[in-house]
C-alpha cells in the first residue's frame, strides 16, 4: 500500500535529488523562490507527476525547460492539495526529467514559525525554524512528502540573517566571519548547502537567525566535524553543556553500528517555542533551550537525536504505520548507550522513567482511541500522524527489541545482529514486515533452530497490534537508581496524615543528592499515589523549590502533582500559577513551547477550570509553533480529559516489577 499520508504518485516517479532557490523574507513572512526536481521513472507510460502542497502559492510549473499547465487537487484538511504536473512526453521506467515549481509559502505554513525578536533570546532579531516531522515539509515545498522517498538536495537562499540548513554548508564557511562579514539583519546573504546522502523529506529543514557556531573538540582520526549554534547570549552555556557527551556518545554510536556518514553533527539551539525536544535534522540537530539545565543531566535528548543518524535517518520507517521503527529502535540504542557509557542501572532507570510516559499515554487513548495503543498502527488514508504521536512508539518499542534481546541469549548474540541491521538496511526506508524478514533471515544463520524457536515463542500478534493498558510480557529493570526517589515519595505519602507536614522530618537536603532525572522519578513516583492535601503539596513545593525551579522538567512534574486531583481546594491556586508559568506570564517571559510541556499543562488546568486554560491560551496563542497551536486545540475538541493515574499496584504489568 502507498503511504496514507501523502498524495504523491512516488511509486510511478521519484525524486532523486531537488535543489531550491529560496529567498527568506521576514517583512513579509514568506520564503520564496523555486524547487527543480530531478526524477525518474519506475514504470512504462508516466504521463503525470503529482507533489504533495499545503498552503503554497503555486505559481508557475516547468517540465524539462518548457512552462505546462498544472492543476491543485482540492483541499485536504491533513493531506492538503496534490499538484498535477502533465509530463508532455510520458516517460517510460528508467527515464528522467526535471520538473521546475516556481511558488511561495504562506502564512499558514504549518512547518515554519516566525518570531518576532521579543520571542528570542537576544531580543535584536526575527528568528524563523521549520519542523517537518511527520508531514509539514509539503508546507514549505512542493514535495513527495513521504520518508518512503529518500532524494539529495542542495540550496542556494538569500536572507538578511544568517541560515542553517539540514545539509552541508558550502559556502559562506560555518567558522567564518557570521553572516559572511556582512550586516547582520541589513545585508542579504546568500547560502548554500549541500546533502550528498539522500534524505526523506522530513528531515529537511531550515532555521535563520542571529546564531553563531562554536565547534567541540576534534575527536582523533574522524572524518566528521560537531559543534553547536545558538544565540550569542546562549553560546556558552550550551556549548558547555554539550561538549563532553555529543562526541563522545557519538563515537560510542559508531561503534555499535557504523561509521558516521553524514560528514557534519551539529547541534542548534533554539528558541523556547521549539515544540520537540529535539529533532535530527540531517546533519544538525535541533534542540530545545530546556536542556540547557547547567549540569548536563538532561543530554539524552542529544544521545537520542545522535542515535537517529542510523535508525531513522539511516534505515527510514517507510511510513506513519511503521514510525515505531524509528523512534522504538533510538529509545532502545539511546539507553543502551547509556548502560555502556554510564551504567546497567542507568539503563533501568530510564526505563522506568519511561514506563510512566507510557502508562500516560495508554490511558489516554483508551476507548475510541484504542488503535493509537498499537505499536503498528495501520493508518487510513488521510489520517493524522499528529494523532498517533506519543510514548507508545518510543516505549512499546524499546520494551519489545529489549524483550528481543533477553529472549534471544542476551547482547552477545544480540549486538553483532543490530550491526548486520544496519549494514542491510541503511539508505533504505522499510517496513515492520522487512524488519521481521531480516531478524529471522539473520538468526537461521546464526544459531539457526535454537533461535528461531526463540523468535517463535514471542507473541508478535500481541506485541505489534495488541492494545490496551499492559505489554505483552512484564519486563524487568534495575531499579537501583530509582529507590532512592522511590522511598522519599513512600515517606510523602505516608504524611498525609499529619496535618502540619513542616512539623515532619523533611529537610531541603532530601534531594541534595538526587539528579535531575532522580527528582522526576520522585515526582512521578507521588503521582501514583492518591493526591496529596494542599497544605502538603504547597510544603513540597516551598522546601524543595519545585514551585520556583527553572528547570522545566522538574516544573512541569511538580505542577501534575499539584493538579492531580483538579477538585481539590488548593487546585485552583496551582491551574492559575501553571497556566502563567507556562505561556512565560510569570516574569519570566519563556513560553514552554514544547509540546511535552504545554500539552499536560493545558490539559491539566483545562480539567481544573477550563475557562482558564482556554483564555491564556487564546492570548498567547501566536507564541506556540502552529504545531502546537494545532495539538493542543484538538485536544481540546476531543476532550483528552485529565490522565487519572491508578494506584501503583494497579499499573504494575506495564511498570515492569515495580
Ligand atoms: N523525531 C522526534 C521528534 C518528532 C517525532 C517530531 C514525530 C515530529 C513527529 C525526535 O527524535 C524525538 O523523539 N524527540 C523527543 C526526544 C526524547 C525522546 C529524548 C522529544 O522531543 O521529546
Ligand atoms: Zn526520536
Amino acid at each position: 500500500m502507498p503511504d496514507p499520508t501523502s498524495q504523491a504518485n512516488y511509486l510511478q516517479i521519484t525524486s532523486q535529488h531537488f535543489s531550491l532557490d529560496w529567498k527568506v523574507d521576514f517583512e513579509e513572512k514568506t520564503i520564496s523562490g523555486y524547487v527543480i526536481h530531478d526524477l525518474i521513472a519506475n514504470e512504462d507510460n508516466v504521463k503525470e507527476v503529482s507533489f504533495d502542497t499545503f498552503a503554497l502559492k503555486i505559481e508557475a510549473v516547468e517540465v524539462a525547460g518548457h512552462p505546462v499547465q498544472f492543476s491543485l487537487g482540492s483541499t485536504h484538511v491533513v493531506m492538503g492539495s496534490a499538484l498535477h504536473i502533465p509530463l508532455p512526453t510520458p516517460l517510460n521506467s528508467g527515464s528522467k526529467v526535471s520538473v521546475k515549481v516556481a511558488y511561495s509559502t504562506s502564512k499558514n505554513a504549518t512547518a515554519l514559525q516566525w518570531l518576532q525578536k521579543e520571542q528570542t533570546q537576544g531580543k535584536g532579531f526575527p528568528f524563523l525554524f521549520s519542523q517537518c516531522q511527520p508531514i509539514y515539509a509539503r508546507s514549505l515545498v512542493p514535495i513527495q512528502d513521504t520518508p518512503s522517498v529518500k532524494s539529495t538536495y542542495t540550496a542556494a537562499v538569500s536572507a538578511v540573517l544568517p541560515i542553517l540548513m539540514s545539509a552541508i554548508r558550502v559556502s559562506p564557511p560555518s567558522e567564518g566571519p557570521a553572516h559572511g562579514g556582512k550586516v547582520i539583519g541589513k545585508d542579504l546573504v546568500t547560502y548554500t548547502y549541500r546533502q550528498p546522502v539522500p534524505i526523506p523529506s522530513y528531515l529537511l529543514a531550515i532555521a535563520s537567525g542571529n546564531v553563531v557556531y562554536r565547534p567541540f573538540d576534534k575527536l582523533e582520526g574522524k572524518d566528521w566535524t560537531s559543534g553547536v549554534w545558538a544565540e550569542p547570549e546562549l553560546i556558552d552555556d550550551a556549548h558547555w553543556e554539550f561538549r563532553e557527551d555529543t562526541t563522545r556518545f557519538l563515537a560510542a554510536e559508531e561503534k555499535l553500528t557504523t561509521n558516521y556518514k553524514w560528514g557534519v553533527y551539529d547541534l542548534l539551539v533554539l528558541p523556547p517555542s521549539f515544540p520537540y525536544g529535539g529533532m535530527e535534522n540531517a546533519c544538525l540537530t535541533f534542540v530545545t533551550p530546556t536542556v540547557i539545565a547547567g549540569d548536563r543531566t538532561l543530554v539524552d535528548v542529544v544521545v537520542h537525536e545522535i542515535t537517529h543518524s542510523y535508525f531513522g535517518n539511516g534505515i527510514t520507517h517507510a511510513d506513519a504505520s511503521h514510525f515505531w521503527l524509528n523512534e522504538g529502535w533510538t529509545n532502545y540504542m539511546e539507553r543502551l548507550l547509556q548502560q555502556e557509557l554510564r551504567s546497567p542501572a542507568h539503563r533501568g532507570f530510564a526505563m522506568v522513567i519511561g514506563a510512566k510516559l507510557l502508562y500516560d499515554d495508554l490511558k489516554l487513548y483508551e476507548g475510541k482511541m484504542s488503535k493509537y495503543q498499537r505499536l503498528q498502527i495501520d493508518f487510513e488514508v488521510g489520517e493524522d500522524p499528529d494523532d498517533a504521536y506519543s510514548s507508545v512508539p518510543y516505549e512499546k518499542g524499546c520494551n519489545f527489541i529489549l524483550h528481543l534481546e533477553r529472549t534471544l541469549g542476551g547482547l552477545d548474540v544480540f549486538l553483532p545482529y543490530v550491526k548486520d541491521y544496519v549494514n542491510t538496511f541503511m539508505g533504505k526506508s522499510i517496513t515492520t514486515a522487512e524488519w521481521k524478514t531480516h531478524l529471522y533471515a539473520y538468526f537461521k544463520q546464526h544459531g539457526g533452530d535454537e533461535k528461531i524457536k526463540a523468535l517463535d515463542s514471542i507473541d508478535w500478534n500481541a506485541w505489534l497490534f495488541g492494545e490496551g493498558l499492559t505489554l505483552p510480557v512484564e519486563m524487568e529493570y534495575d531499579l537501583s537508581l530509582a529507590t532512592q526517589a522511590y522511598a522519599l515519595a513512600e515517606r510523602w505519602d505516608a504524611s498525609r496524615s499529619t496535618s502540619d507536614p513542616s512539623k515532619l522530618d523533611f529537610t531541603a537536603h532530601d534531594l541534595a543528592e538526587m539528579d535531575t532525572n532522580q527528582i522526576i522519578a520522585f515526582l512521578e513516583r507521588l503521582q501514583s499515589y492518591p493526591a496529596l492535601p494542599s497544605t502538603h503539596v504547597q510544603h513540597l513545593g516551598s522546601l524543595y523549590d519545585l514551585a520556583s525551579t527553572k528547570n522545566a522538567e522538574i516544573r512541569l512534574r511538580f505542577y501534575q502533582v499539584a493538579l492531580l486531583d483538579p477538585t481539590a481546594p488548593g487546585s485552583l491556586a496551582y491551574a492559575q500559577e501553571a497556566a502563567r508559568w507556562v505561556v512565560g506570564n510569570d516574569g519570566s517571559g519563556i513560553v514552554k513551547g514544547r509540546m511535552k510541556f504545554c500539552r499536560p499543562i493545558f490539559r491539566d488546568v483545562h480539567a481544573v477550570d477550563a475557562e482558564l486554560a482556554t483564555s491564556t491560551y487564546s492570548q498567547y496563542k501566536e507564541a506556540f509553533h502552529p504545531i502546537a497551536q494545532n495539538l493542543i486545540e484538538k485536544q481540546w475538541k476531543e476532550r483528552l480529559g485529565h490522565v487519572q493515574l491508578l494506584p501503583s499496584g494497579d499499573s504494575v504489568t506495564v511498570r515492569g516489577n515495580l
